[in-house]
């Protein structure tokens, strides 16, 4: 089922997410449906529970291609319940970044550039992996939504955030990677 988004300026999205204790609960499983459902519908490279409203540590993302990332390479279909990650070397960089809460807006915020991460999968198993660039990118972002941080509030630099069709008014740029 295709839920509401909430938008920045809900007080939801600014809490701390509860860590689930199960994963095999068939509640959990209706709300993953639910946020691919949603995530898709609204062609998203990522989705977090709390962003409809639910305040677990879920998130989801991955996708072959996205039209609001054109030229990101493709990420792995994934969820991830109770999520970490930890920064690789490399340092951080800027890039790019829209957010489903945040409809519209785009905004330049530094990541680290290479994490290592990991979680429970759909199935209940561990995942643990490395990514770079854009992966690396999107799983902080998602990560961040469950301890209620929206990526304008990681920008140090205000001047780079504005509205995609007024940054961007030949197209979307390519994600730096
Ligand atoms: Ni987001």
């Amino acid at each position: 089922m295709i839920r509401e988004v909430l938008r920045m300026g809900d007080p939801r999205l600014l809490r701390q997410a509860q860590t689930l204790a199960r994963c095999d609960s068939p509640e959990l499983a209706a709300l993953v449906r639910d946020m691919f459902d949603t995530m898709l519908h609204l062609d998203g490279a990522g989705l977090a529970a709390p962003q409809i409203g639910e305040n677990v540590r879920v998130v989801i993302f991955g996708f072959e291609h996205n039209s609001r990332y054109p030229d990101a390479e493709p990420v792995p279909r994934t969820v991830l319940i109770n999520p970490f990650w930890e920064p690789l070397a490399g340092g951080q960089e800027d890039a790019w970044e829209g957010c489903l809460s945040v409809p519209g807006m785009r905004g330049l915020v530094p990541r680290h550039r290479s994490i290592r991460y990991g979680g429970i999968d759909a199935q209940g198993c561990p995942i643990e992996r490395q990514a770079r660039g854009f992966h690396a990118r999107v799983v902080q972002h998602e990560c961040d939504h469950l301890d209620g941080v929206l990526y304008p509030m990681r920008m140090r630099d205000m001047s780079r955030f504005g509205f995609a069709d007024v940054l961007f008014p030949d197209g979307l740029p390519t994600p730096q990677d």
